[in-house]
């Protein structure tokens, strides 16, 4: 079967580690009897720089008729994080009603905490992120701008259609896996919004007796990030929360380099789009050395979400050996790996020896 998938590289070590990935998510899928024909979109900071735009009037309408997205990083030290991120992202989630973002955090063997007393597998966690509203809604405004009283304010949108499905996916994994969902709020200080979202949490959950629910407030569940991540199976959590948390849980699981994430529209109607959870790491970017796993892993996500989009077993088996071949690379202590790991391979021989593995 074929795929029809929409490639923004980005930004920064988006389009270095592309390059390289690419290559071998064809070469898995194409050994599955799957056909990946990516459609590669220069889109970014550069285009910026050169034209104003992060991507040309109507590119929204160039993605719709796509099956899926897979975008590598977007920002730029000189472009403002505002613009880069508003100018592509953001409107893509929105557009296509991306309301769910799925980021597991897992510890895989072979890898190291820095946290004490964790091994490989002591640490597996999902966090699902409301994803097209909440504290990143587009709504807010400047007044008095150039005076000594200039205000901004900024407010959250959270409706209950968007909550609802994003807790709601959280409850069907949660009872897909250990049946326990974490519902991640701040309600005694945003006395509107959150005992809201707590409320629909009660609703949802009453179809679902068999998951339990524990509900913290975002600096608790940050700090319980750290002091007890092997105790969380599912995390449901706002727009921004859900941003935070999954930094803490990339880091406390390795690396930022190994975090994927899928913003899935639950309809099924628009295109789902696939990214690593990093950003354009302008630290790093150019010297070679990025951690590609993110994006293979993203990549493995996707093809899983095809498959099951439109039962092609070919497409989920492909996504499996491309997560078992991660899984394998990183169990072994002889496999090359980045300096995020701790090693002093570079992205590209950690991609090649990944294909040694597939
Ligand atoms: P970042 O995720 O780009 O980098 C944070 C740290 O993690 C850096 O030290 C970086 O070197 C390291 N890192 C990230 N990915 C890595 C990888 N694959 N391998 C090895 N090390 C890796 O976040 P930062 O520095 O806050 O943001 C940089 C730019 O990226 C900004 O312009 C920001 O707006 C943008 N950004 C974009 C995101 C996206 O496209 N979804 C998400 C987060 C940030
Ligand atoms: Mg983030």
């Amino acid at each position: 079967m074929t795929h029809d998938i929409a490639l923004v590289p980005g930004d920064g070590i988006g389009p270095e580690v592309m390059a390289d990935a690419i290559p071998l998510v064809e070469r898995v899928a194409a050994a599955h009897g799957v056909d990946l024909a990516f459609t590669e979109y220069d889109w970014g900071s550069e285009r910026y720089l050169e034209t104003g735009a992060m991507a040309p009037e109507g590119f929204l309408g160039m993605l719709a008729d796509h099956d899926a997205i897979l975008l590598g990083a977007v920002g730029h030290p000189e472009v403002p994080d505002h613009v880069s991120l508003h100018g592509l992202l953001l409107p893509i989630r929105k557009r296509f009603d991306q309301s769910v973002c799925r980021r597991p955090s897992i510890l895989f063997d072979g890898v190291e905490s820095p946290l004490r007393g964790y091994d490989g597998g002591d640490i597996d966690f999902v966090v699902y992120r409301e994803n097209t509203e909440g504290e990143y809604a587009d709504v807010g405004g400047r007044e008095h701008v150039g005076h000594a009283h200039e205000v901004a304010v900024q407010s959250a949108v959270f409706t209950r259609r968007g909550t609802e499905r994003v807790v709601r996916a959280a409850f069907e994994a949660a009872a897909d896996r250990e049946g326990r969902l974490t519902s991640v709020t701040k309600s005694n200080a945003q006395a509107h919004s959150m005992p809201f979202w707590d409320e629909i949490v009660r609703e949802v959950g009453a179809e679902y007796p068999e998951v339990s629910v524990e509900s913290l407030l975002v600096d608790a569940a940050a700090m319980d990030l750290v002091r007890r991540p092997d105790a969380f199976d599912v995390i449901v959590a706002s727009n921004l929360f859900g941003d935070v948390l999954t930094d803490i849980g990339a880091e406390v699981t390795g690396s930022m380099g190994l975090a994927p994430s899928a913003n899935v529209d639950p309809g099924g109607e628009h295109p789902s789009m696939f990214e690593p959870v990093h950003g354009s790491a302008p630290d790093i970017a150019g010297d070679g050395v990025a951690n590609p796993l993110a994006t293979v892993l993203s990549a493995s996500m996707l093809l899983a979400h095809r498959g099951e989009a439109v039962g092609d077993a070919d497409a989920s088996a492909a996504g499996e050996t491309l997560w078992g071949a991660v899984e394998d690379q990183l169990a072994d202590s002889s496999a090359p790996r980045t300096p995020d790991l701790g090693g002093d391979a570079g992205t590209a021989s950690v991609l090649a020896d990944l294909r040694d593995r597939v």
